[in-house]
């Protein structure tokens, strides 16, 4: 790493918008040279899936004319119901020979026919049980091959050649903790928490090793389509009064649904928490990061500090990388919540 290595461009696909990040590692750690978004009209993306493939192209396309990114490469990310993750228990191989089997010994494990997923891995570490058995835990991640080619082909289709497919969650989680990318270390769990605007990712980790990820499709826009809905306005002006009632303007009607919304989305995180700490090995959580745009909906950090009883610490992304762009204040207190997937992405690239 000392070395510096050449860019990489982390692409993420949101429901809301396209965004690219570029960076790279040199000395000083890693740095962003440029980054980029482009919002996505809606419907392009359902529930984390591509629904509109030439919306994506030209979003694409749009997205490097008008960004300083050089590359032609980027590693995509993916969030939706058609990924899965699962802990197995395998016995020890080593890498190359559980690479050529995975697909083999993925069959059993895996909700979906094997013959039409894409299938990955990580050995997180191998143990020797009771019966004096070697083994290897193993964290498999299965995707529907004809939902992550829907995104490689639609990108690929701008011109930008898909060199890597990535799990978002563990994207963000690299982003916005040293904790998960193993640089230093913490007492107990870390949970990290990204709430977008039609998913929500959840990732524990212990050490860097990944113990629960979660992918709920809720998000900052069921608060838009409610209000939308009781205050019979548009989604746009509905996503306005959102923004105002964050500043303390509207109507106490309006306040109402928005607090009840942030109430449910903070009863579906806090479901998947309590789930992951009421498991067998589920080691107490210690730290909590918030990322995404959903997060900043009024109240919704306190409303989640009081839930779990835990501190939420917000994610600073760009604090943690060394920004080579000038942006002013309003410009990073913009970027900054939704800028950790596309980072994580580029930097999971680069530390492969
Ligand atoms: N100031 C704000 N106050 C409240 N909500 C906000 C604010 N800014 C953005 N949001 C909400 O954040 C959501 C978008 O978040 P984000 O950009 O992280 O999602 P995304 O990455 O496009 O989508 P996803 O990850 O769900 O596929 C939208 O629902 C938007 O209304
Ligand atoms: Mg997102």
């Amino acid at each position: 790493m000392s070395f510096g290595s050449s860019p990489v461009v982390g692409l993420d696909v949101g429901t809301s918008a396209v965004r690219a990040a570029m960076v790279r590692s040199g000395r000083g750690g890693y740095a962003l040279s440029s980054f980029g978004q482009i919002p996505l009209t809606p419907e392009t993306v359902i529930d984390g899936e591509l629904r509109d493939g030439g919306a994506l192209t030209d979003a694409v396309s749009r997205l490097w004319k008008r960004s300083k990114i050089r590359s032609k490469k980027a590693v995509i990310g993916i969030a939706n119901q058609r990924v899965v993750v699962r802990q197995v228990d395998l016995p020890y191989l080593d890498e190359k020979d559980l690479r050529a089997s995975i697909r083999f010994q993925a069959a059993d494990h895996v909700p979906m026919p094997i013959d039409e997923a894409e299938v990955d891995f990580h050995i997180l570490h191998d143990y020797t049980n009771e019966d004096g058995e070697h083994l290897m835990r193993v964290l498999l991640v299965a995707a529907a091959s004809d939902m992550v080619s829907a995104y490689v082909d639609a990108v690929q289709e701008a011109g930008i050649e898909v060199t890597g497919v990535d799990l978002a969650p563990f994207a963000v989680a690299r982003a916005v903790s040293r904790a998960a990318r193993g640089e230093e270390g913490i007492a107990g769990a870390e949970a990290i928490i990204d709430v977008g605007a039609g998913v929500t990712n959840i990732v524990v980790h212990v050490g860097g090793e990944p113990r629960f990820v979660r992918i709920l499709l809720v998000g900052g826009d069921d608060v838009t389509a409610a209000l939308a809905r009781e205050l019979d306005v548009s989604f746009e002006q509905a996503e306005a009064a959102k923004i105002d009632l964050g500043r303390g303007v509207g109507l106490p009607n309006a306040a109402r649904v928005l607090s009840r919304e942030v109430d449910a989305l903070v009863e579906e995180i806090r479901g998947s928490i309590d789930y992951y700490v009421s498991r067998e090995e589920g080691e107490p959580i210690g730290s909590l990061i918030v990322t995404g745009g959903g997060s900043l909906a009024h109240g919704l950090v306190p409303k989640l500090e009081h839930s779990l009883r835990m501190h939420v610490t917000l994610a600073t992304p760009l604090r943690d990388i060394n920004v080579k762009t000038r942006w002013k204040e309003e410009q990073v207190a913009q970027i900054e919540p939704v800028a950790a997937a596309s980072i994580g992405l580029a930097i999971g690239a680069i530390a492969r």
